[in-house]
């Protein structure tokens, strides 16, 4: 595949507007946008339609694609006017907790749907997405679906869809925890007397600095903190607070948990 085909993006948002950044990138036939709110239109350009309704999509505009990015709780709204003019193309979610049955229901039973759980680093190209395929796909909208989302960072398929909350609660929400860690360790360098810009620039940069370490490695991550981790030095003290066993490894266990089961509950 070398252009990638005709595609209709429902929602222009922040998760929208970063894959259609990277199918830009890759090159495009051409992408019809359906978005009401008014900002949305800074994203047409010459292979970019902006349209605010279903209604306005332009006359025998067939995509291969329909990629389906507002919020879930707008998602039946959203996606009613649809209905109907789904035609040949594979249907595909990145909504957290819309279920496949969900979508089906909405789009026909006979509908190609596919459900997928990208995450905000999507942004920089830098995005993990796992996705998860419904009856009736074929394999060349499974290869349709990897290259879009691939253009946004690395994809991974799974068979069981209940899988689906875990990946929400890990990559998913995932980069929410890594900025709380930012903001923690600026908090606690404050505390030991560092003046506040720089206790800002020094976490900051230090998340940053370790992720890009992680992404230039083929090493485990255990495998770099070891290396960062003398024998009765700083680093070796810092983790034993933080790898007892009812710090961390607890906290962040009951956090994984606590967002799977928000998801399951989400779900519909
Ligand atoms: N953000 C994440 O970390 C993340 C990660 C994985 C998956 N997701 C999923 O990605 C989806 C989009 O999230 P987001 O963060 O990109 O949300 P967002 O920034 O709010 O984008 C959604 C866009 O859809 C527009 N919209 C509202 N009603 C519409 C309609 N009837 N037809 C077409 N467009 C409509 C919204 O316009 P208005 O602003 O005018 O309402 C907004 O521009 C969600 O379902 C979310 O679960 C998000």
């Amino acid at each position: 595949m070398t252009q990638l085909p005709a595609l209709l993006l429902l929602g222009g948002g922040k998760m929208g507007s970063a894959l259609l950044a990277g199918w830009r990138t890759r090159g495009v036939e051409q992408v019809v946008v359906i978005d009401p709110d008014p900002a949305a239109t800074a994203l047409a350009d010459g292979k970019v339609t902006v349209v605010t309704s279903c209604a306005a999509i332009p006359a025998g505009f067939a995509p291969a694609a329909i990629i389906l990015a507002v919020k879930p709780q707008l998602a039946a709204e959203a996606l009613a006017p649809l209905a109907g003019r789904i035609g040949d193309a594979v249907v595909i979610s990145i909504m957290a907790g819309k279920t496949i049955a969900w979508l089906r229901a909405l789009c026909g039973a006979e509908a190609a749907v596919l459900r997928a759980m990208p995450n905000t680093p999507a942004a920089v190209r830098q995005g993990v997405t796992v996705v998860c395929a419904g009856a009736n796909v074929r394999p060349t909208q499974i290869a349709l679906a990897e290259a879009l989302l691939g253009c946004v960072g690395i994809v991974s398929f799974i068979e069981n869809e209940a899988l689906l909350d875990p990946v929400t609660a890990v990559s998913g929400s995932g980069p929410a925890y890594v900025f709380l860690l930012v903001e923690l360790l600026e908090q606690a360098a404050i505390a030991q007397g560092i003046p506040a810009d720089l206790a800002a620039t020094l976490a900051r940069q230090t998340v940053i600095g370790a992720g890009a370490l992680l992404a230039a490695s083929d090493q485990p991550a255990a495998s770099l903190r070891k290396a960062v981790t003398s024998k009765a030095g700083t680093t070796e003290q810092a983790l034993a607070v933080l790898m007892d066993p009812i710090a961390w490894p607890s906290a962040v266990n009951a956090a994984i948990a606590a967002a799977t089961q928000r998801s399951r509950e989400l779900s519909g």
